[in-house]
C-alpha cells in the first residue's frame, strides 16, 4: 500500500485522517509545522514544513502519490505553487471544502464560501485526480466552548443559523476511504450529520453529556467583533468568523457519509458523548 501525506494532521479533522488511516493499516507521513512536538499514533511519520513554504511541502512529497489537503488559510494566493508543488510528485488530490460552495454562484460573498469556491477552481484545472469533500459545519467547532462551559456553563457568542452538523470523525471515514479506494476521482461529496441543529441545541446536548444545565446566550454581532479584537483576532478573521452570521439556515442533509462509509452519520447527541470529558 503507498504511503499517503496528510496536510493539517494535527488539526480536528487530520488528526483523524491519521488515525483512521493507520487503524486501516495504511501508511501514512503527516506534514506538520512543529515536528518537535506533535504527538501522532506510533507509525506515522512526520514531514516538518509550512504550507506557506512549499519548498518544504516538496521534500515531505518524496515518494508520495495521494495527497489530503487543507487549507487553513483566509486567502487562496498561495495555492497555485502548493498544487505545483503536488502535482509536480503525487497524482491524487483529496481536498476539505465547504458544503457552502455553490456552483451557480459567480462570486460568493461569505469569504469562507468563496476561499473554497476559489481553492476548487484551481484544484480542478491543476492536472491531479482530484476528489473534492464539501463539509457543513464540523462538530469539532464546538469545543471552543469548553471554557466557557467549564467556567460558568453560559456559551455566549454570536449565533449561526442551524445546519446539519458534521462529526470530524465522519468527514475523516469518508476522506479515508476515498483517499484509499477507487471510483472517486472527479466526484464532489457533500458531507452532513443527520440532524439540523442550531448552537442552542448544541449546547444544551453537550450540557445533557456532562450532565449539567448548559444554555447559549446570544451576543450581538458588533459586541462579539469587539471581544474578538480585544483577544488579538486579526480583522480579516474575524470579519470572516462574523460572515457566518449572515447565513441562512441550511436543511440539506445528505446520505453520503453512510454511502461511502457503509454507517450512517453520527448524530451531535454522539459527538457531545464522544468529548464529554473535553467539557468536565
Ligand atoms: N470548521 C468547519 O466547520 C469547517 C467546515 C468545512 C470545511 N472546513 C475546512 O476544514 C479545515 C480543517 O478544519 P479543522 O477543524 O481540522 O481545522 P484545525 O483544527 O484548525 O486544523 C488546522 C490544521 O492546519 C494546520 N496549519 C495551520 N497553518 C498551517 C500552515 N501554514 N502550514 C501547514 N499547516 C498549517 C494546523 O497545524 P498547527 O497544529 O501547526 O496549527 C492544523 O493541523 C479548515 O481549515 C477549513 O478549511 C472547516
Amino acid at each position: 500500500m503507498t504511503q499517503i501525506l496528510v496536510t493539517g494532521a494535527t488539526g480536528n479533522v487530520g488528526r483523524e485522517v491519521v488515525t483512521q488511516l493507520v487503524s486501516a493499516g495504511v501508511p501514512v507521513r503527516a506534514f506538520v509545522r512543529d515536528a518537535l512536538t506533535t504527538r501522532l499514533p506510533e507509525g506515522v511519520e512526520i514531514a516538518a514544513g509550512d504550507l506557506s513554504e512549499p519548498e518544504t511541502l516538496e521534500r515531505a512529497l518524496s515518494g508520495i502519490t495521494t495527497v489530503f489537503l487543507v487549507w487553513p488559510f483566509l486567502t487562496s494566493e498561495g495555492a497555485p505553487a502548493v498544487l505545483a508543488t503536488i502535482a509536480g510528485s503525487a497524482r491524487r488530490l483529496v481536498y476539505l471544502s465547504s458544503s457552502g460552495v455553490d456552483d451557480n454562484a459567480e462570486r460568493q460573498t461569505d469569504p469562507i464560501y468563496r476561499l473554497h469556491a476559489d481553492m476548487e477552481s484551481l484544484i480542478t484545472a491543476s492536472g491531479l485526480e482530484w476528489t473534492i469533500l464539501r463539509a457543513d459545519t464540523i462538530a469539532s467547532n464546538a469545543l471552543g466552548w469548553a471554557g466557557q462551559i467549564r467556567q460558568d456553563g453560559v456559551v455566549r457568542g454570536p449565533d449561526i443559523a442551524p445546519t446539519a452538523v458534521v462529526h470530524q470523525a465522519d468527514v475523516a471515514a469518508v476522506a479515508a476511504r476515498v483517499l484509499t479506494g477507487d471510483g472517486h476521482v472527479g466526484a464532489r461529496y457533500v458531507l452532513t450529520g443527520p440532524q439540523v441543529v442550531s448552537r442552542a441545541d448544541q449546547v444544551r446536548m453537550i450540557g445533557e453529556a456532562i450532565g449539567r444545565p448548559l444554555r447559549f446566550e446570544k451576543v450581538p454581532v458588533e459586541t462579539a467583533r469587539e471581544r474578538m479584537l480585544a483577544d488579538g483576532r486579526p480583522p480579516a478573521l474575524v470579519e470572516a468568523l462574523l460572515a457566518s452570521t449572515r447565513r441562512p439556515r441550511s436543511d440539506l442533509i445528505t446520505s453520503t457519509v453512510e454511502e461511502i462509509t457503509g454507517r450512517p452519520a453520527r448524530t451531535f447527541r454522539e459527538w457531545a458523548a464522544d468529548h464529554a470529558a473535553d467539557f468536565r
